[in-house]
């Protein structure tokens, strides 16, 4: 049995969230992570890849109102709050890196901790729809939350975050850890979650798998964008087959440096659909 169902979510949003991002600036205190980053996350699934430290959770984090942010963030044209409860009432939750279930509370608990905003009718509204659409939580309704396994675990990250009847759900590294067919499980459900109607922001270090699902992507790497483009034609583009898909044995070749030399994508098509942002 899949963990979450097969014939769509129940619980989701309208198909039509879109964020719009102008000079997003963040870090932590003196150090500056981002700045001047312009993307979007249109109705659909994106997909933010990157190296390690080049500050994918710094942006999912500064967008949830973890830390503060710089720049213009609008949520379908209006000017996303800075706090996050704020900024989940207007419709946006993380699922953070590494889950951050509390271990002690079971499965149910979690959930409901997701749903905290929600007032206790529709909170107990919400749960019903959530244990529909991922029936094999409904098994482990009373487990604790620290016994199960990894993807189990994220599992109920994802569905807790699903409690707050997001309109966009932002996803940190979904399958960091798990084993490859929880992995494609993983990813699969993303994929409808956004097809239900729910736009997903997704980071990933899964590059392969992450653009077969996605419907757009950038790279960043140090803290700016160097390549955005359809996810089709960015996993054909020579600056991410070089740097994140078999060429691993050239890890000193990052996407930024192959731009710098002013390689080309593999094809005329995946030129012009696929950006290279000249690195500053
Ligand atoms: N709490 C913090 N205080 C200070 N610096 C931090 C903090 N968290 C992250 N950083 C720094 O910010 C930069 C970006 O980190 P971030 O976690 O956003 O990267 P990432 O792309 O998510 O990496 P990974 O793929 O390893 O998860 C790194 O240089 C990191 O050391
Ligand atoms: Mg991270």
């Amino acid at each position: 049995m899949m963990w979450y169902r097969p014939d769509g979510f129940t619980l989701g949003g309208n198909g039509r969230a879109h964020l719009k991002v102008d000079g997003l600036a963040a870090g932590y205190g003196p150090v500056q992570v981002l700045r001047g980053l312009r993307f979007e996350a249109r109705p659909g699934l994106t997909v933010i890849l990157g190296p390690n430290g080049a500050g994918k959770t710094t942006l999912l984090r500064a967008l949830a109102g973890l830390i503060p942010r710089g720049g213009e963030v609008l949520l379908d044209g209006e000017e996303l709050p800075e706090k996050t409860h704020e900024i989940v009432r207007a419709g946006m939750a993380l699922v953070a890196e590494g889950r951050q279930l509390f271990p002690q509370m079971t499965v149910s608990e979690n959930l409901e901790l997701g749903g905290w905003l929600a007032p206790k009718a529709e909170r107990e509204r919400r749960l019903v729809q959530v244990l529909q659409d991922f029936p094999k939580l409904r098994e482990r309704a009373t487990q604790l939350a620290g016994t199960m396994s990894g993807g189990e675990q994220q599992m109920v990250a994802v569905a807790r975050a699903m409690m707050s009847a997001p309109r966009l759900l932002m996803l940190d590294e979904p399958s960091l850890g798990l084993a490859p067919r929880m992995v494609d499980e993983l990813l699969a459900m993303a994929r409808r979650i956004a097809d239900a109607g729910t736009t997903v922001l997704m980071v990933e270090q899964n590059v392969k798998k992450a653009l077969a699902v996605a419907d757009r992507g950038y790279v960043l790497e140090r803290g700016a964008l160097v390549a955005s483009g359809p996810a089709r034609l960015l996993s054909r583009s020579t600056v991410v087959r070089e740097a994140y898909l078999g060429a691993q044995a050239q890890d000193t070749t990052s996407a930024a440096d192959a731009a710098r030399r002013g390689r080309t994508q593999a094809s005329p098509t995946a030129a012009a659909a696929a950006t290279i942002v000249a690195p500053s």
